[in-house]
């Protein structure tokens, strides 16, 4: 079903920038400006399988955009949605996708450090850009990839102020001289696979919270996850969620049908109504609004001992 806030956009090109990250550009049929958007939003694509999958819009945008440039990698172990893209979509399908959407904002410093794991450059790259496009002289960006040939932009981070570093080649980088002295006039920029963002949530622990920006899509599988009871609010039946499952899944394994598509807390397709107890979310879709009364099943779990749930028509309608 298609949202009030999704747009119908066509696909105008589609071309490989490594053997496993492919470029996307989305248009309006009908060639009409499209939502703005700044440096790290992000937009939800619907694939053409069904699956609904967040990718960072790779251009800096501005007030009126013709076009959303997208870059897709193939993930072999993952459930199909990056396949899906792969395989299902030439140019010219069509394809659902929400209005921009930015939580990893660009705020002004007086120096930046960008670093980028992989596929993560895609809103750095739209930052850095839009950075130097802009003549501040201060940007540097550690970029990390397994080689040259899985490195899409790679010709973009050539300057003096960029270091690009293949894992194949020289092992791990060590990201500690990077970030031992901490320094009030630097934010640090950081996307990238799990354990990149882990290592750079660590080494960066001394430094003053509001500098530290990191970009997650995906669930925060390194947060520590508590038990807790979910009763159903229809019929009151009490499920226990240990810490190695989700509430969505314990919810399935007893019964209880939720709709989901991401599993990673960006497309809201598991939403919640919550009746009762306290939620600690994780997720990357709701707004401040909807999470007084709703949970996002597939990441987010209680912060009481027990959390009333109920489908989304048992939502709280007096709530402001
Ligand atoms: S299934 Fe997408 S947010 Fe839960």
């Amino acid at each position: 079903m298609r949202s009030l806030s999704e747009l119908r956009l066509r696909v105008s090109e589609s071309a490989d920038l490594t053997p496993t990250v492919r470029r996307f550009v989305l248009k309006d049929p009908g060639g009409s400006v499209l939502p703005a958007h700044e440096p790290g939003a992000h937009v939800v694509i619907t694939t053409p399988a069904g699956h609904k999958r967040s990718y960072s819009l790779v251009d800096p945008g501005g007030a009126e955009p013709r076009e959303y440039v997208v870059c897709v990698r193939r993930n072999r172990a993952g459930r199909g949605g990056s396949a899906s893209m792969h395989d299902d979509v030439v140019v010219g399908t069509e394809l659902l996708v929400s209005a921009p959407v930015n939580r990893f904002r660009l705020h002004p410093s007086p120096r930046y450090l960008f670093i980028a794991g992989g596929i993560g450059i895609t809103p750095i790259r739209a930052m850095v850009r839009r950075l130097r496009a802009e003549g501040h002289p201060d940007v540097r960006v550690l970029y990390l990839t397994q080689s040259a040939a899985e490195t899409p932009f790679l010709q973009e981070f050539d300057g003096p102020q960029d270091t690009v570093h293949h894992s194949d080649d020289h092992g791990l980088l060590d990201l500690w001289p990077h970030l031992a002295e901490p320094d009030d006039d630097t934010r640090i920029y950081c996307c990238g696979p799990a354990p990149l963002m882990q290592a750079v949530r660590t080494l960066t622990a001394h430094w003053r919270a509001s500098r530290i920006h990191l970009e997650q899509f995906a669930a925060d599988h390194t947060a520590i996850s508590l038990p807790f009871t979910a009763v159903w609010a229809p019929d009151g039946l009490r499920v226990d969620v240990p810490s190695h499952l989700s509430l969505l899944d314990a919810l399935r394994r007893n019964g209880v049908p939720v709709e989901s598509s991401c599993e990673a807390g960006v497309c809201g397709t598991c939403r919640l109504a919550v009746l009762a107890g306290e939620v600690e979310h994780r997720d990357s879709v709701l707004t401040d609004g909807e999470r007084r009364s709703s949970v996002v099943a597939c990441v987010s779990r209680a912060a009481s001992a027990e959390l009333v749930v109920g489908p989304r028509d048992h939502l709280r309608k007096d709530l402001p």
